[in-house]
């Protein structure tokens, strides 16, 4: 089977991109890369620095100087990747509600998203790469050769996201994950649309097993 050197994988906060683009990479051999970590990782710093969120200008320089690498795991405590932000493992410290909240705000600014697309599509262009994002199909890797955009309702990406969190008791109550879905979709909008040549896939009433084999089937269909 001749696989697409760049699988790109959007869709909003919640649809399951991670757990699937995982799985696939595994499958096929392929580098992981969550491209969001990088937006956490800087927005972790920035937090941590104390700087103003509302300051596109300090973020931007922010972004050129602080030094963010995504590697292949080296410790086994249920992580996907390690996430290095200058020098220090921010792996789990980028999952904290603080960046959570935070993240779509950093994101927001041009000037910060040109500097992490540019890093980002350096990985990417290195290939055999599953990127996992809001913007991959349309702006970092728009000539990826299979695109695949998620969806799923708010009410089912609410429920899924309250089932992963069922062991942390604050975070897991279903309208409080409802509501910060739904803030997050409409920071998250002006990047989230799906490329003209990308896949839909509508995964409400789909499985991650499902949406694998969907995957895998298409790939062997390709010509
Ligand atoms: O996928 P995630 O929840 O880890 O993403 C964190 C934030 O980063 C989210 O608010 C949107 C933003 N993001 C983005 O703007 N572009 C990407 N390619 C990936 C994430």
């Amino acid at each position: 089977m001749q696989l697409p050197n760049v699988i790109a994988i959007d869709g909003p906060a919640g649809v399951g991109k991670s757990t699937l683009g995982a799985l696939l990479a595994e499958r096929i051999g392929y580098l992981y890369f969550d491209t969001g970590v990088m937006y956490r990782a800087l927005t972790l710093v920035a937090l941590r620095l104390r700087l103003n969120l509302n300051d596109g200008e300090t973020l931007e320089v922010l972004a050129k100087q602080v030094k963010i690498t995504v590697d292949p795991p080296k410790i086994a405590d249920g992580r996907q990747y390690t996430v290095i932000a200058d020098g220090s493992d921010v792996t789990w410290a980028i999952r904290d509600p603080q960046v959570e909240r935070n993240v779509s705000l950093v994101a927001r600014y041009p000037e910060v998203r040109r500097e992490m697309i540019r890093q980002q599509r350096a990985i990417g262009e290195r290939g055999r790469v599953v990127m996992v994002g809001r913007d991959i199909g349309t702006v970092v890797m728009p000539k990826a050769e299979l695109k695949i955009f998620l969806e799923a309702s708010l009410e089912e990406r609410a429920r899924r996201r309250a089932s992963e969190r069922r062991t942390s008791s604050a975070e897991s109550d279903l309208p409080q994950v409802r509501h910060d879905l739904a803030r997050r979709d409409n920071l998250d909008q002006h990047v989230l649309r799906p490329a003209h040549d990308a896949l839909i896939l509508n995964t409400d009433d789909m499985t991650i097993a499902d949406e694998l084999d969907w995957i895998m089937d298409h790939l062997a269909r390709r010509p």
